[in-house]
C-alpha cells in the first residue's frame, strides 16, 4: 500500500472527519475482541454517512456488520424515527457489534440479526421490514450477486445500493480467477449490468485500506 495514499487519507480524515477520534473506541473494542480490522475507513464512513444523509432514509439495511463501525456511521444518518437492520453471520461479531451500538446510543435504532444473510433476507421480506431506502452490501463477496438481487427486491424507486470491495487491487480483471470472492465480485458486475431496475457505476478508491472501490446503484 502506498505511503502517499495513507498520508492523504490522514490529511482528509484530520480535516473533514472529526468524528473519527470518538469512533476509534469502536475499532479498539473490535481489536480487543479479536475481530479482523476490515471495517471501512473513517473517511469512507463519513462518505457513506454523507451519501445516506442525501437519501434521507427512513430504513437502512446492511449486509455484513462485523463490529458495527459502518453500521454506526450509517445509523447516524437516520432521522429520529428511522430504523436500521444489519445482518451478521458470526454470533461473536454480532455480540461485539451490539455492545458498540449500545455505547453509541443506537441500541434502539439498530437491530443486529444473526445468521446467514441469505436466510435472513427472505425473513425480512416476510416480516414486512422492507422497503429499505439505503442498502450497504459488505458481507461475503461470493454471494454479492444474490445480495444484489435481494437488495433490489427489498428496495423502492430511489433506493441507493452501495457495495464495498468491488475492485480488490484490480483482481477483478483476472478472467481465470480461482478465488471465489473475486469470482463473486465479477458475477456481481454481470448482475448489475443485467439488472434493468438499477443504474450503476463504480468509484475506485485508494487510501489506508489500499486500492479498492465502491459500487453505487440507484433503483428505479
Ligand atoms: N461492514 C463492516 C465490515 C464487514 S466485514 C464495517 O465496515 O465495519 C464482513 C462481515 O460479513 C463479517 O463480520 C462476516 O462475519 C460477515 N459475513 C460473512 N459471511 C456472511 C453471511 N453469509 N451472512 C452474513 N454475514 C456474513
Ligand atoms: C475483507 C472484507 C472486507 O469487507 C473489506 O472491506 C476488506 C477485506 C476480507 O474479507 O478480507
Ligand atoms: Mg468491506
Amino acid at each position: 500500500m502506498s505511503k502517499l495514499w495513507t498520508d492523504v487519507d490522514r490529511f482528509i480524515t484530520d480535516r473533514l472527519v472529526p468524528e473519527a477520534v470518538e469512533l476509534d473506541a469502536v475499532l479498539q473494542a473490535n481489536a480487543a475482541a479479536g475481530l479482523p480490522a476490515i471495517d471501512i475507513s473513517p473517511a469512507q464512513g463519513k462518505w457513506l454517512y454523507v451519501l445516506a444523509r442525501a437519501v434521507a432514509p427512513r430504513r437502512i439495511l446492511e449486509i455484513g456488520t462485523l463490529g458495527a463501525y459502518s453500521t454506526i456511521w450509517l445509523a447516524r444518518a437516520l432521522p429520529p424515527s428511522g430504523r436500521m437492520i444489519t445482518l451478521e453471520y458470526d454470533p461473536k461479531h454480532a455480540e461485539v457489534a451490539r455492545a458498540n451500538l449500545a455505547r453509541a446510543g443506537l441500541a434502539a435504532a439498530v437491530e443486529v440479526r444473526v445468521g446467514k444473510a441469505l436466510d435472513s433476507l427472505p425473513r425480512l421480506e416476510k416480516e414486512g421490514c422492507a422497503p429499505f431506502d439505503f442498502i450497504f452490501i459488505d458481507a461475503d463477496k461470493h454471494n454479492y450477486p444474490e445480495y444484489l438481487a435481494w437488495s433490489v427486491r427489498l428496495a423502492q424507486p430511489g433506493t441507493l445500493i452501495v457495495a464495498d470491495n468491488v475492485v480488490r487491487d484490480g483482481a477483478i480483471l483476472d478472467g481465470n480467477a480461482q478465488d471465489e470472492n473475486v469470482r463473486g465480485i465479477q458475477r456481481f458486475y454481470e448482475a448489475l449490468a443485467a439488472e434493468p431496475r438499477v443504474s450503476a457505476s463504480v468509484l475506485q478508491t485508494v487510501g489506508r485500506k489500499g486500492y479498492d472501490g465502491f459500487a453505487v446503484a440507484v433503483v428505479g
